[in-house]
Order: C-alpha cells, then sequence, then structure tokens
C-alpha cells in the first residue's frame, strides 16, 4: 500500500506512504487519483487533505522508476497535479519533513498548503542536470516571487519552512503549523474552516512578473553562466522561469517548461548526473556482502603516522565524533602532526566554516602516544607510515601483538599489496586497505581495498564506517595501484610519451584542463610531489621489469625538481603566486632528451592528447573489470570523479567512453598502436572491450 485513504468526519485525507521518502512511484500516483475521485464522490466528504506517513511529505520522483517505462505511465504526476487542481473539493497539502521536487510541485497543484516547521523545501532537480518538468519554475514564482524561485531552481538548495513562511505576501504556505505534531490536527481544521470557499484559489492564477522585467532575467542569466560552465541547466532554469514571466496564459508557460525540460533530459551533461547519482549509491553495494552482513562496533580509532595523511584521516574521525589516538615514532613527530591538525581547523575556523566550540570539542577528542601498547582499546587502526613494505611489516607486527581480538587493521598504503601486509599478522581476515586521498580530509574517495582473506564482517563495516565518515567508498581488489592508481600510470605514461613527441607539460596541461579535469597530469605531479612517482617507477622496474616509460619524469627528479614543497617541478612555483610558471630550463631538458632519441618533434592536437589520455585511462579500466579488480564499471567512474578531479560533467571515463561509442574508442586505440613512439602492446584494445564492441554494448 503507497497511499492511505481515511476519513475523518468530513474531511478525507489521503496519506502518501512510499518509504523512505514518499516517492512518487506509479502506485502512489495512482492511489493519490483514486483518493481524489473517492473523495470527490462521497458526498459526506467536504474536503481533502494530502500529507505523508513517516520521515517526509514527499522527496519527489520515486528513483528506482528512473529510466523505466514507470516513469512516465499514466497517471503521471502532470495528471496527479491537474487532478488535484480540477478538483472540486478543496484540497489542502500537509507538508512536513521534506518537500522536494516533484513533492513540491504536486503541492503547490493543491488548492492551499500548510506546513509544519522544520521541513526542508527545495526543487533540487538542477543536481541531476535538470528542471522542475512538473510546473515548478511556474507555479514557485507565482508564490515567492521570481528571484527568491529563481534562487531555489537553479540552486537545488532546501530551504526551511519557517523561513518562507516568515516572508512577507509570500503564498507558498496559507499556514504554519505550530508545531510538527500539531500539523494533523491543524490541517483538519484548516480543511474545515476552507470546505465552503468558491471558486477554490489556483497558484496558476496568480501574477508572475519581476519589477525589472527582462532586465533582471538578463543580469540572472549573467550570474548563472559564470557559476556553471559545464551545465547547460542553470540556464535553461532561468529560460523557464522568465516563461513563467513571459506567457500570457499559464498554459504556454508550462509547454515552454516541458520543452526546455526534455531538452536537458537528452543532454550528456544530464545523463552524466544521473549516472553518477545511481553510481554512487551503487558503490556502496558489494555483491557477496548482503545489507544485514554483521557489523563490529567502531568506538575508537588509531592512526599510525601523523603525517600527510595520518593528520588528515585522523580530522575525519573527529569531525565524525569518534576517539583518535596518534602513534609516531618521535614525540617532534607526534607534535607536527598536531599542529598541522590544528592549523587546519584553525584555518576553517577563521573562515567561518567551523565553531570555536566545535573545534575544541573535536581537539579533546584527539590524544597522542608513542607506545603501542596504547593502542589496545582501537577498535580500528590505520596504519599511514612510510610507503615501503618492510615498515609496513614492523608496524603490522606490532599490532598483531597488541590489538584486541577483532579489531580491524587498516593500511592507508597506496600500492602495496594487502595480501603481504596481512600476512605479516596471524588474523589477516581483519586486515584490509582504506586508502584515502590527499588531503584526506577534503577528498571524497575512499578506495576499500579487499584482500584475499579480508572477512565479510569486516567489510560491511568499514563501508559503514565510511559513511560515518561522509566518503565515498569503492571497493577494490588487491593489484599494484587497486583501481585508481593503476589506470593514473597509463595516464601518467602517456603525458610522457606526448612529451617525447613533440608536447611541452603546459601543452598537454592545458589541453586536458579544457576538457574538464581539475588539473593536468604535469600540475598535479607537482602537488603530489613527483618524487613519490620516481619511488614507484623505480620499485616498477625491478618488479615488473620491461614497462616502457618516458625517461623525462626521472631527469627532472634527478635535478630536484620534486615539486610544489621545493617550489619547482614540471613548473616554477613564486611564493604568493598560485599558478604553475612553465620553465624554459624544463623544456629545453625535454628537447634534448628529444635529440638525443632521433625524434623530429611534430605538432600534437589537444584532441589527440585528450584521447590519449583518456583512452588510456578506458582500456586500463577495461583489464581492471575483466580481472574482477572492480565489481562493476560505475565503480571505476566514481573513483575517477571523487578521486582524481575527472569532470563530472563526463561522468567518469567509463561514461564517456559510452558517449563517445566504444567503437570509435576502440578505432582511436588502433591508430595510437601505430605510433612507433608510444606502446604498441599496451593499445591492443582489452578482451573485455573488444567484446563490448564486438556484441554493440556498452560498459
Ligand atoms: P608522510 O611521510 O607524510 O608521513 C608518514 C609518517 O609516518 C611520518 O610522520 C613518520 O614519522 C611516520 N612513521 C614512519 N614510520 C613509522 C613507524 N614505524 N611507526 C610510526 N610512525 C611512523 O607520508 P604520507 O604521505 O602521509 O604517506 C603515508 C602513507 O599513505 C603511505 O603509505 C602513502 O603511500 C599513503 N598515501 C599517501 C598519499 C599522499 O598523497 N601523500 C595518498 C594516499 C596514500
Amino acid at each position: 500500500m503507497t497511499a492511505q485513504y481515511q476519513v475523518h468526519g468530513d474531511v478525507a485525507v489521503i496519506t502518501l506512504n512510499n518509504p523512505p521518502v514518499n516517492g512518487l512511484g506509479l502506485a502512489t500516483r495512482r492511489a493519490i487519483v483514486d483518493g481524489l475521485e473517492r473523495a470527490q464522490r462521497d458526498a459526506a466528504v467536504k474536503a481533502i487533505v494530502i500529507t505523508g506517513a513517516g520521515a517526509a511529505f514527499s522527496g519527489g520522483a520515486d528513483i528506482t522508476e528512473f529510466g523505466t517505462d514507470k516513469a512516465l505511465a499514466e497517471p503521471n504526476l502532470h495528471t496527479v497535479i491537474a487532478a488535484a487542481e480540477q478538483c472540486a473539493k478543496p484540497v489542502v497539502a500537509a507538508i512536513h519533513s521534506v518537500c522536494m521536487g516533484g513533492g513540491l510541485e504536486l503541492a503547490l497543484g493543491c488548492h492551499y498548503r500548510i506546513a509544519a516547521p522544520g521541513c526542508s523545501v527545495a526543487l533540487p532537480e538542477v543536481k541531476l542536470g535538470l528542471l522542475p518538468g512538473a510546473g515548478g519554475t511556474q507555479r514557485l514564482p507565482r508564490v515567492v516571487g521570481v528571484e527568491a524561485a529563481l534562487n531555489m531552481i537553479v540552486s537545488g538548495e532546501p530551504v526551511k519552512s519557517e523561513l518562507i513562511a516568515g516572508v512577507p505576501g509570500q503564498k507558498l504556505f496559507d499556514r504554519l503549523a505550530a508545531s510538527p505534531e500539531a500539523l494533523a490536527a491543524e490541517a483538519l481544521a484548516f480543511a474545515r474552516s476552507v470546505a465552503n470557499v468558491r471558486p477554490l484559489p489556483l497558484v496558476r492564477n496568480l501574477p508572475c512578473k519581476h519589477p525589472q522585467g527582462d532586465a533582471y532575467f538578463q543580469f540572472a542569466r549573467n550570474m548563472v553562466k559564470g557559476m556553471s560552465k559545464n551545465f547547460p541547466a542553470p540556464a535553461k532554469c532561468v529560460d523557464a522561469v522568465e516563461a513563467a514571466a513571459k506567457h500570457k496564459k499559464f498554459d504556454d508557460g508550462l509547454k515552454a517548461e516541458r520543452e526546455l525540460f526534455i531538452q536537458l533530459m537528452w543532454s550528456p551533461e544530464s545523463r552524466a548526473l544521473r549516472h553518477l547519482f545511481f553510481a554512487e549509491r551503487a558503490a556502496s553495494k558489494i555483491p557477496d556482502v548482503p545489507a544485514d552482513t554483521p557489523r563490529r562496533d567502531i568506538q575508537a580509532v588509531a592512526v599510525i603516522g601523523a603525517g600527510t595523511m595520518g593528520g588528515g584521516i585522523a580530522m575525519n574521525f573527529l569531525n565524525a565524533g569518534i576517539p583518535v589516538k596518534m602513534l609516531e615514532m618521535k614525540q617532534e613527530a607526534l607534535d607536527r602532526g598536531l599542529a598541522t591538525i590544528r592549523k587546519n581547523y584553525e584555518a576553517q575556523v577563521k573562515k567561518g566554516k567551523l565553531k570555536a566550540d566545535k573545534y575544541e570539542q573535536r581537539m579533546v577528542l584527539l590524544s597522542t602516544t608513542l607506545d603501542y601498547a596504547d593502542l589496545k582499546n582501537a577498535d580500528l587502526v590505520i596504519e599511514a607510515v612510510f610507503e615501503d613494505l618492510g615498515v609496513k611489516e614492523q608496524v603490522f607486527r606490532q599490532l598483531d601483538a597488541v590489538m584486541k581480538p577483532g579489531a580491524i587493521l587498516a593500511s592507508n598504503t597506496s600500492t602495496l599489496d594487502v595480501n603481504k601486509i596481512a600476512a605479516f599478522t596471524a588474523r589477516p581476515q581483519d586486515v584490509v586497505g582504506l586508502h584515502f586521498f590527499s588531503p584526506a580530509n577534503v577528498m571524497k574517495l575512499l578506495e576499500v581495498v579487499r584482500g584475499d582473506e579480508t572477512a565479510k564482517d569486516v567489510m560491511a563495516t568499514v563501508m559503514a564506517v565510511a559513511k560515518k565518515i561522509r566518503k565515498t567508498a569503492v571497493v577494490s581488489g588487491v593489484c599494484d595501484g587497486f583501481i585508481g592508481n593503476r589506470m593514473i600510470e597509463q595516464y601518467g605514461r602517456q603525458g610522457g610519451f606526448l612529451l617525447d613527441e613533440g608536447c611541452t607539460p603546459a601543452q598537454v596541461d592545458k589541453a586536458i584542463e579544457k576538457f574538464g579535469f581539475a588539473m593536468g597530469p604535469f600540475r598535479m605531479g607537482d602537488l603530489a610531489g613527483n618524487d613519490i612517482g620516481w619511488a614507484i617507477r623505480k620499485r616498477r622496474a625491478i618488479e615488473r621489469p620491461g614497462m616502457k616509460y618516458s625517461k623525462t619524469a626521472d631527469l627532472l627528479c634527478e635535478q630536484g625538481r620534486f615539486g610544489q614543497k621545493v617550489g619547482k617541478g614540471w613548473y616554477d612555483y613564486v611564493p604568493g603566486r598560485r599558478d604553475a610558471i612553465p620553465n624554459a630550463e624544463v623544456e629545453q631538458m625535454i628537447a634534448e632528451h628529444r635529440q638525443a632519441l632521433g625524434i623530429t618533434p611534430r605538432t600534437i592536437s589537444d584532441e589527440e592528447i585528450v584521447q590519449r589520455l583518456v583512452f588510456s585511462l578506458v582500456n586500463e579500466a577495461a583489464h581492471i573489470l575483466e580481472e574482477g579488480i572492480a565489481n562493476k564499471a560505475s565503480d571505476v567512474d566514481v573513483v575517477y570523479i571523487f578521486g582524481y578531479g575527472f569532470p563530472v560533467h563526463r561522468g567518469g571515463p567509463l561514461n564517456y567512453a559510452n558517449e563517445v561509442g566504444l567503437f570509435n574508442v576502440v578505432a582511436a586505440m588502433r591508430r595510437f598502436a601505430q605510433n612507433p613512439l608510444d606502446d604498441a602492446q599496451f593499445w591492443q584494445p582489452a578482451p573485455l572491450l573488444s567484446r563490448l564492441v564486438a556484441e554493440g554494448k556498452q560498459f
């Protein structure tokens, strides 16, 4: 049952009941229309209240229907809203908790609205690259004014009901209930009080104007353009609200809204956002670890190593109210780590992002030690010491000796073999990789590395912990680099070959930044530290001899150009300037290297740069999927969006490959394989990719 129908004296109450947020799925929509008809037929009923059971009035469209026939099946949302509008008896929406998207559009189609305080009201469609397509852009400006409506529609952000109710002249709410608890009774009384009003008030009959007219919309359009460069939806929201103000007939505005909605629905940007919306939710599900898998209790956390990563990792838990004990080998290292955490929090306080008392509460949760014995009460320990298997071994042997049974032992290693690390203990089932990204207190991605023996309840627990500390977790199997860094190796190699063949670092960076990456490979190297990649390449040269690299990055490191931390890398960095300044000596070094190899430089197009960088990610991802390192293609996209600055509007490397067409992707790979300066072997399309093309399928 997705909605209940009850009669209280002379008022019929339709209660939406489709947990968790009363999404307006087909069955619920049908129940609303049926309820309205039934109430009209019943002569004893004088008025109707529509409300929601549980924790929402309605959160809007039912996301499980997205992309299915059910989403548009009759009665669709337009039909439901028309049924409320045209109902011969007064229909009152009794709103509480959450009233968003289609839920708000439904409420706006009712004759009256009464709201409980504390209700979050929003039209969030823009976040999926859409606009409210069931009259929201036409009705909201009529009740809260053009400007307030446009702000809500363009931002998608929720506004509290009491705030709206306090705005003079607003017509969104006819009443604000005294409290959420009082809403039901007040809604009944209100419905009775308007039972005989005729004609019934309709939002569509209210005027819609901005005092500055066209000039305002031009201003709004300029504002929105600057803020949403890669996304068409915000500008179309302005167009839709403008249509509400321009058209004399309400239904003409509605038609304009419909057309704009359909244009957005078919835009690659909206497809990318909708893909990511589901991808992020799907990432938390592990095929063989059901949702009801028992979890271990995590009350206290320990972090080993108070360096760059350890400090940031600790902050995540402090922010979530979980006590953290940090261990280092020397007091100075602890002091340094603590000072960095304080500095980070103080910067947040200064910017007004964190209240001073909250800062103190967090610091109280943090303690430090030099003694492993002090860690024995922790339920989860995360190691973030040097990236060296020997050092990891020392740490894990000590942890195995002191940690209580059942404690989870995690490593933040970015490339090392988690199975080997697990084997340093007598409890490999309790060992897991928790790969945070730098800065660990900011970046949303967490790669959860599942060892061969990692227990299912450990997986279930760390996925829940990730949620608690507001990370987007993606599960990866064990391999060199896991999902993200294994793919970035190929991307980095292509960057190197492009230098050998004739590009400058700035040319490569600019091309991929124009594509939408936050930062090109060379600026990223300078930020992360070129010495880190150097050390990894040295290790890989031993473990995987024969892998072809450009030598340019090693030459750069031999000159001590490690990146931003030393003021010079691929670029120069000057105090007080945030930009990367191209360096003539680096370019000379690349040119000399080219000469030594006997390469005549050629002009390389931005298109080739982008394709080689992005398709290298795609091909490696196809291997990763085939090997079962990643559970599903959308996980790869989540990793790249939340951890590597891949452009959001392109939906991740595999979504992008689908958009380009896998046939075209493979054709480009075959072209790249012809280039003697590239790696022909690498560009052989991964078997999975070839299969998908042969079968006409997508990732
Ligand atoms: P870091 O050098 O900034 O910090 C390492 C800390 O560990 C130092 O403070 C050191 O004193 C301490 N330490 C070393 N041996 C220890 C021991 N036996 N017992 C206790 N403390 C010890 O290094 P960073 O960058 O924080 O990296 C740590 C780990 O995180 C590495 O495994 C690295 O691969 C991984 N990682 C690093 C990322 C980055 O961007 N820096 C990103 C993701 C993972």
